[in-house]
């Protein structure tokens, strides 16, 4: 069992981001904004506030802003120094990735999400990593990952970031399966992608924050295509916990929005608009504006 401290983070940003066309024919999805930043900023802000140092992204064709984006930009810094500008040089700089930080691999085809993880397999190495899906803005303080890593640092072993959902709503997710009687960090023994909500194990579902030990990608190496023709990463995951790895649960409690698809994306933009100081006041008129008297 690898151990040791998580020091690298892995971004699959592959997808072709289907549920938001026509927008996403020429932009990813990833860097659809949310308030002044791309939903992956939020994201490389969660795991860079958990201590994460290096960012691989497994990206496909058509993808290359995302790597324009995470650069330096010397030529529109200076013009925002020479304009005394500080304000927006400040959140452009903190918008860049150190030099030598980011990595960027290629999925040559969208075959799953456990296939672009293995795709990270050279720029992990034989350490534990985050992997955390930049569709799902996950909001509290601490962030999503901070509190992983504090339960890593416990347990050892996966961590899988759940939450608790209306019962009748599990059939839309993966499901987690928990061991009742291990306290409170759940130790998991199995998981069900989309199960009919009276074949569910549990009400906690699989929301986008993962820390995995290195020895998932010979796992991965062994799983068959699955749901949808797609090498699933939870198929690996149970392969791992049959093989008798460790996999606890971290009980996640802030909001999720989901960007991937409209209504997400729309919640998240007025979330995170009602919480900025200076438009706040705009926005909250404009809304009880649009509300039926
Ligand atoms: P999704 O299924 O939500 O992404 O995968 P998608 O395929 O882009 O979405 P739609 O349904 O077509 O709109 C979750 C995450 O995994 C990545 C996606 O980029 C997304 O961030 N992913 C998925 C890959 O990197 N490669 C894949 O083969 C599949």
């Amino acid at each position: 069992m690898t151990e040791g401290s998580v020091r690298k983070a892995v971004f699959p940003v592959a997808g072709l981001g289907t549920r938001f066309l026509p927008a996403t024919k020429a932009i990813p999805k990833e860097l659809l904004p949310v308030l002044d930043r791309p939903v992956l900023q939020w994201v490389v802000e969660e795991a860079r506030e958990a201590g994460i140092e290096e960012f691989i992204f497994v990206t496909a064709r058509g993808k290359e802003a995302i790597a324009d984006h995470f650069d330096a930009h010397p030529p529109l810094e200076e013009t925002l120094a020479t304009k005394g500008k500080d304000a927006l040089l400040a959140a452009v700089r903190a918008a860049s990735i150190p030099a030598g930080k980011a990595v960027f691999v290629r999925q040559d085809a969208p075959k799953g999400l456990g296939h672009a993880i293995a795709c990270a397999r050279e720029a992990v190495g034989d350490e534990p990593f985050a992997v955390l899906l930049p569709d799902m803005l996950m909001r509290a303080r601490p962030g999503c990952l901070a509190g992983m890593m504090r339960l890593h640092e416990r347990t050892g072993g996966g961590i899988i970031a759940v939450e608790q959902v209306p019962r009748e709503e599990v059939f839309k997710y993966g499901v987690v399966a928990l061991d009742e009687s291990s306290g409170e960090a759940m130790r998991i023994t199995g998981m069900v992608e989309k199960p009919p909500v009276e074949e569910a194990p549990s009400d906690f579902i699989i929301s986008g924050r993962y820390i995995l030990p290195a020895e998932i990608f010979s796992h991965l190496e062994q799983t068959a295509p699955g749901a949808g023709g797609e090498i699933q990463i939870t198929d690996a995951m149970q392969r791992a916990i049959d093989a008798g790895e460790p996999y606890h649960a971290y009980h996640f409690t802030g909001e999720t929005y989901d960007c991937g698809g409209k209504t997400g994306f729309l919640m998240a933009n007025i979330a995170f608009g009602l919480a900025d100081a200076e438009i706040r006041e705009d926005l909250a008129a404009f809304m009880r504006g649009m509300l039926p008297e």
